[in-house]
């Protein structure tokens, strides 16, 4: 049928979806550069992030997951404060808002439900509103007053992929252009690192058979999985995590390295997997010490480090990107272990039970 076309070779759309991300990044490099090859956003869009005294990121799923991130990406290049909601939580449980709260809605699909029910009530409020989505005309993006698209291409794997990586580029991008408007230096040149990212994406996509051994050795026989980190990993992490429940059904959980020993540390047995994440410096010994605190308790470890942090004992290296965008490429080989777990148990990749692509209902 039509859509075994459109997989072209790929077994699977999650898995070409994935090989694509190199790809959507150099697009929207492209996209979002003006003739003069500065990054340029809608000016008014622009003036919303300057005119706010707060952020508000709204999602659901993996797009609050790219939130939290962006949260950072906002926080350190802009210096503007940001919240990061669960939109289902918002919705019944608003916090204190500040005078001139911006609400930003991230959303692949534009369709969903929960995120939509805050939208209609911020708007009520007569609050400003962009969206951040993969789908030009969706709902989120005709209600909110601005719209940034990802430019990802359709997305059909019930799993994101490649609209979380999109996600977090523009994010970047938002970033960078809102601190340059106001002449808050930045010390990087974004484009040429989102660059680096996408051949580093280029990288990873070709470790597949690495990553796919690997996803044998701590995932084979396992009923569930950690995924730890601090900072941004952390948040990676819960990425990594919700991949594997997804698509193989492997109960997974992310965890802050730190707070493991406050309860969690209970659950590990003999072989239990434990995935870290060892991205950034200012933890990498930190993160370290909680591996060792598990292994001590015989868990299986499995350390993804960044190259010159890695150390002996490490399972798989990336490519040496810059430190605030690691996320954009530490995602990869999560996305791969889930994807390689989710086929060695014979699961329905693209189509797992119980979900569907947009959640329509809240
Ligand atoms: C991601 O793998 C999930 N299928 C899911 O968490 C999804 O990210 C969530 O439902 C939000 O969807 P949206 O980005 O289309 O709003």
């Amino acid at each position: 049928d039509a859509s075994d076309i459109e997989k072209g070779t790929y077994p699977y759309y999650m898995l070409k979806e994935i090989d694509e991300q190199p790809l959507v990044v150099r697009k929207i490099i492209q996209t979002y550069q003006n003739e003069q090859g500065a990054l340029t956003i809608d000016p008014e869009i622009i003036t919303a992030m300057n005119e706010s005294d707060r952020v508000y990121i709204i999602a659901a799923g993996t797009s609050y997951h790219a939130g939290l991130v962006g949260k950072q990406f906002i926080e350190t290049i802009a210096k503007l404060p940001v919240e990061v909601h669960i939109a289902s939580e918002f919705v019944y449980n608003m916090p204190l808002l500040t005078k001139k709260p911006l609400f930003i809605f991230i959303s692949q699909s534009g369709e969903t439900a929960d995120s939509r029910a805050v939208l209609v009530k911020v708007k009520e409020l007569g609050y400003r509103t962009l969206t951040i989505t993969n789908v030009p005309g969706s709902t989120l993006s005709r209600e909110a007053d601005y719209t940034l698209l990802l430019h990802a291409g359709p997305e059909i794997a019930v799993a994101s992929s490649k609209a979380y990586t999109a996600q977090l580029a523009v994010l970047a991008i938002l970033a960078d252009v809102t601190a340059k408007s106001q002449g808050i230096p930045v010390d990087f040149d974004l484009i040429h690192e989102l660059g680096i990212i996408a051949n580093a994406m280029e990288v990873l996509c070709d470790s597949k058979e690495l990553i796919e051994h690997i996803s044998r050795e701590f995932l084979s026989v396992t009923r569930n999985a950690f995924f730890i980190g601090r900072g941004v990993d952390y948040y990676v992490g819960l990425e990594g995590a919700l991949k594997l429940k997804e698509i193989s059904y492997i109960q997974a959980e992310g965890f802050a390295g730190g707070e493991l020993k406050h309860g969690t540390i209970a659950l590990i047995e003999e072989g239990t997997p434990v995935i870290a994440l060892a991205t950034q410096e200012s933890v990498n010994l930190s993160i370290r010490g909680n591996v060792k605190e598990v292994v001590a308790r015989g868990a299986n470890p499995c350390i993804i480090s960044m190259d010159g942090l890695n150390m002996d004992e490490d399972s798989f290296v990336i490519p040496e990107v810059h430190e605030l965008l690691t996320p954009l490429i530490s995602v990869i080989p999560l996305q791969l272990i889930a994807y390689y777990a989710a086929l060695h148990r014979d699961c329905d990749v693209d189509k797992p039970r119980n979900l569907a692509k947009s959640v329509t209902v809240e």
